[in-house]
């Protein structure tokens, strides 16, 4: 099955297990032939996000926030406008980037401190983004707009993806 008759299998749902890791497979696919070679980090970061966002039909936002001076700063992203700073140990993203893990969250609303950016976001999945000498220096959040969106398969491949795209 070729990705957009994947995707347009599953659009509108959240895509089954089997379902899940063909589109991350392609996803991952498409990114290493785009990505060979670069290491720019913007370039690096908005090609994530483009192809996960596109491919993956249960992603409503997608995007890294940066570690700059101590706090969390939005973008590259896609998705409507997002809250633009977040700080330490706050939120979803503040939490993930605090304790070094991924945080998959099934419900938002359930989720104590979570950062309301816009309220079709329903359950989440933060992704620590490391460096090549291991800091983390970014995080992936990804919203979907349907509950219990995320599961461990999300989780693997995004780490994955982390591993094998780490930034400058
Ligand atoms: N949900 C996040 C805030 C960022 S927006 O969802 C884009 C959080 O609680 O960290």
């Amino acid at each position: 099955m070729s990705h957009g008759e994947a995707y347009a299998v599953v659009k509108g749902r959240v895509p089954r297990e089997e379902e899940k890791v063909l589109l991350y497979q392609n996803a991952r696919n498409a990114l290493t032939a785009m990505l060979e070679g670069e290491t720019e980090s913007v370039l690096v970061m908005s090609s994530i996000v483009a192809v996960l966002h596109q491919s993956m039909p249960h992603y409503f936002w997608s995007g890294f926030y940066r570690v700059i001076e101590n706090s969390l700063l939005v973008g590259p992203y896609q998705g409507t406008p997002a809250c633009l700073r977040i700080r330490h140990g706050k939120g979803v993203c503040g939490t993930a980037w605090a304790e070094k893990r991924t945080v998959v969250v099934a419900d938002v609303h359930a989720f104590p401190g979570h950062i309301a950016c816009d309220a079709r976001s329903a359950s989440e999945i933060v992704v620590p983004w490391r460096n090549r000498k291991g800091e983390v220096i970014a995080v992936l959040d990804i919203d979907s707009d349907q509950k219990e969106a995320f599961d461990a398969i999300d989780e693997q491949w995004l780490e994955h993806l982390a591993a094998s795209f780490p930034l400058l």
